[in-house]
């Protein structure tokens, strides 16, 4: 966990594309007067459209295409030293379309954080939106969790759901729940900033004072009494 006693908390996202949930942290953190900075935004495609966007708001960027590399400890060793150069307290996976190497996501522990389109543990991998529909559930949603060698697995920080409407295709799904999926990382973001965010001894996150970490399909959360606050 970082220590943020010192000052603004350091970020680094990483993506592959379009970079909305990236966009959105930027925009929070100038909005709600966040103690934090995003320091650098770095993907493995030159041509991510965030990267673009990044530029634009004066953020450094760093494109590191993995096809520059031949094996996957290579690409994972050079990712990580451009990450380390801007000394994060917290890396975040903002649709990063790439596996990360055990050693990579070890030197990164309690401090590497990813969002994943589906309650996990739900359908980790790829295609959530088609899994969901598939198995006829519901509710679908997103999580925002610790990331661990195991693949879209890890300490949950914060989820929020979505209905599923009759009809729906995948990409109708990915719509609606990505402004459900900007809504909860910019809260994570908030709660890292603040330092409330933790793994207990039984390695599940626990986020000081907040009582709900599920977020509603208009991204308010579910419960909005302080945690330890009976009526
Ligand atoms: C999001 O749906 C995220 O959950 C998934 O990839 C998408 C990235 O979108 N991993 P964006 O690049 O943040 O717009």
């Amino acid at each position: 966990m970082a220590d943020l006693r010192k000052g603004t908390c350091r970020l680094v996202v990483l993506i592959s594309g379009r970079g909305s949930n990236m966009q959105t942290i930027v925009h929070t953190i100038a909005q709600e007067s966040l103690s934090a900075q995003v320091c650098a935004v770095i993907s493995n495609r030159a041509d991510a459209a965030g990267l673009e966007w990044a530029r634009t708001q004066g953020i450094e960027t760093r494109a590191l295409p993995h096809t520059d590399y031949a094996t996957r400890q290579d690409f994972d060793q050079a990712l990580a030293e451009s990450i380390d150069a801007y000394q994060p307290d917290y890396i975040l996976l903002a649709g990063f379309m790439r596996v990360l190497t055990p050693t990579f996501v070890k030197h990164y522990e309690g401090r590497l954080l990813n969002i994943h389109p589906s309650l996990l543990p739900s359908f980790p991998g790829l295609h959530s939106h088609q899994q969901a529909l598939t198995m006829g559930i519901q509710w679908h949603g997103c999580t925002v969790h610790f990331v661990t060698a195991q693949l879209d697995h890890g300490p949950i920080v914060a989820q929020g759901v979505v209905p599923i409407i009759h009809g729906d295709t995948p990409e109708d799904l990915a719509a609606r729940l990505l402004s459900v999926e900007h809504k909860v990382y910019a809260q994570v973001v908030q709660w890292l900033a603040e330092g409330r965010v933790s793994i207990n001894e039984h390695g599940t996150v626990e986020v000081e004072g907040i009582a709900t970490r599920a977020f509603l399909p208009d991204g308010a959360p579910a419960v909005v009494s302080t945690a330890g606050e009976k009526e």
